[in-house]
């Protein structure tokens, strides 16, 4: 018995390894979810999650790839808005990805629509 607990033990060890490999490079091609997450707590002090609120539009469950357009154009100064361009301007492609991806991933939660 004591010999199959110390067969098993370098088993699991290695499956958390590979899973932990593989796990961050998926989510890091689609936009990091997690920084996402913890990026948007400056965005949600205007975009509220349940809907657009005082003339600030929704962002919630739009296709990631229309996100990043949208905020990739403040950056560029191809969309006109003073706050978002300046918003816009402090992010990085990898930022803007995992904030598109975080915002994209909220359309189930979002008020049943
Ligand atoms: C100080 C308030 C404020 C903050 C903070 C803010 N936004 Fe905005 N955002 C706005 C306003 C106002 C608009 C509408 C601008 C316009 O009419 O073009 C807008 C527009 C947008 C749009 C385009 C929506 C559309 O359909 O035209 C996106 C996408 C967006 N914001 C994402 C973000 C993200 C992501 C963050 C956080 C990094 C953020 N915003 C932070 C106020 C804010």
């Amino acid at each position: 018995m004591p010999k199959l607990g110390l067969k098993c033990l370098p088993l699991l060890m290695a499956c958390g390894a590979i899973m932990g490999s593989v796990g961050p490079a998926v989510a890091q091609a689609e936009g990091d979810r997690a920084l996402g997450e913890y990026l948007s707590s400056e965005c949600v002090s205007c975009h509220k999650l349940t809907g657009p609120s005082d003339g600030i539009p929704s962002i919630v469950g739009r296709p990631a790839a229309h996100l990043i357009t949208l905020l990739t154009a403040y950056r560029d100064k191809k969309r006109e808005n003073p706050i978002m361009q300046m918003t816009a301007s402090r992010l990085s492609d990898e930022e803007i990805a995992a904030l598109a991806a975080y915002f994209a991933s909220l359309k189930a939660t979002a008020q049943g629509r």
